[in-house]
């Protein structure tokens, strides 16, 4: 079964044809990067005009890259929320038209289940049940993924998400936009614990996160650091750097395997844009490992947002039973999965 995947919650337009559910033969990314960096984050008014210019061309490119046409293609899918109002609004309007123009069935997927179906684009199917961790620019949250399309949330964050915090460390330090993989390399720099910031657990047995004292935490060091010079080295920005990404980290691997051995489940899995994380990987593979848990992660291209995992998604809906009528989707900015 070939399906056309559209993705357009934030601020990257992707289109993807994917078959039988995991076999990726175009995933099209058109990133707005360059749009935002100026702001240090993304506006949403920029981002639903970048993805009306973009979104024709990338869904063609992408029926190019696959050499097929709208012809070929068996089911429509579309992120539907949660996401931008406006962002999301261009998707499902232009998936809800080419479905009706080609006479295709259209299927609304929750962003978050993509990022969970990620998980599935691979020659080996990943077996259920599993701890999965979702942690990207707008969610941080864990679930208990027992079946195709069954979840349990478990917890998720009080306030910031996970990427927001490297995006709001990164823009402190004056290193730029997107934060995360900016954070990323420079850690590998700065000297282990040389600054060490607090880790939110919250009360014992909560799975919930929470980032936005982090945040506060760093602000506080650096204007405690600046006093009587006017900015950083490259050093100390290291250093603050590390010291940030390993507080983070070390609360969602003791948060996933945690979870995993109060569940008695074997396996976890991480997806989303900071499940690139390279130090996020190693800790957890590291701590997977020493607790007996088998990991999972998706390739980076399909952790960041991209439309292969909602295509993914559509596929275990499909086989669900969940094809709605295409007029009856809707954008819904808040929807939790
Ligand atoms: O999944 P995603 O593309 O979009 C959302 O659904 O939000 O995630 C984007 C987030 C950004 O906050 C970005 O800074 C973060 O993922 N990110 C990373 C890394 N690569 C991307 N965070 C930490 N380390 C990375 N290597
Ligand atoms: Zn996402």
């Amino acid at each position: 079964m070939l399906i056309l995947g559209i993705e357009s919650s934030c601020d990257d337009t992707s289109a993807a044809i994917v078959a039988d559910g995991y076999r990726v033969l175009a995933n099209v990314v058109s990133s707005q990067i360059k749009a935002h960096e100026k702001y240090g984050g993304v506006v949403p008014e920029i981002a639903s005009r970048q993805h009306l210019t973009n979104i024709l061309p990338v869904i063609d490119q992408a029926l190019e890259q696959a050499k097929l046409t709208i012809k070929d293609i068996d089911v429509l899918a579309v992120t539907n929320g949660p996401g931008l109002m406006g962002s999301l609004l261009v998707g499902v309007c232009s998936a809800k038209a080419i479905a009706y123009a080609a006479d295709k069935p259209l299927i609304a997927v929750n962003h978050l289940e993509g990022h969970l179906a990620a998980l599935q684009l691979q020659e080996e199917p990943w077996l259920y049940p599993f701890i999965g961790l979702i942690v990207s620019g707008g969610h941080s949250s864990l679930y208990l993924v027992s079946g195709n399309s069954q979840y349990r949330l478990l917890g998720r964050t009080r306030d910031d998400a996970v990427g927001e915090a490297f995006d709001k460390v990164a823009k402190i330090l004056g290193l730029g936009y997107p934060g995360g993989p900016v954070i990323d390399k420079l850690s590998e720099k700065g000297i282990p614990d040389a600054v060490k910031f607090p880790r939110s657990f919250l009360e014992k047995d909560s799975y919930d996160f929470s980032f936005s004292g982090i945040k506060t935490a760093v602000w506080h060091y650096i204007k405690k650091q600046l006093r009587g010079k006017a900015e950083l080295d490259d050093r100390e920005k290291a250093d603050i750097a590390c010291g940030f990404q390993r507080a983070v980290v070390e609360v969602l691997v003791v948060k996933t395997v945690k979870a995993a051995l109060d569940l008695g489940i074997g396996r976890i899995a991480m997806s989303g844009g900071v499940a690139c994380n390279r130090y996020l990987r190693q800790e957890m593979q590291r701590v997977a490992d020493l607790s007996g848990l088998q990991l999972h992660y998706p390739k980076p291209e399909y952790c960041t947002d991209n439309a292969a995992m909602i295509a993914a998604a559509a596929y275990y809906r499909d086989r669900n039973g969940d094809r709605g009528g295409v007029f009856a989707i809707d954008a819904i900015p808040y929807c939790p999965l």
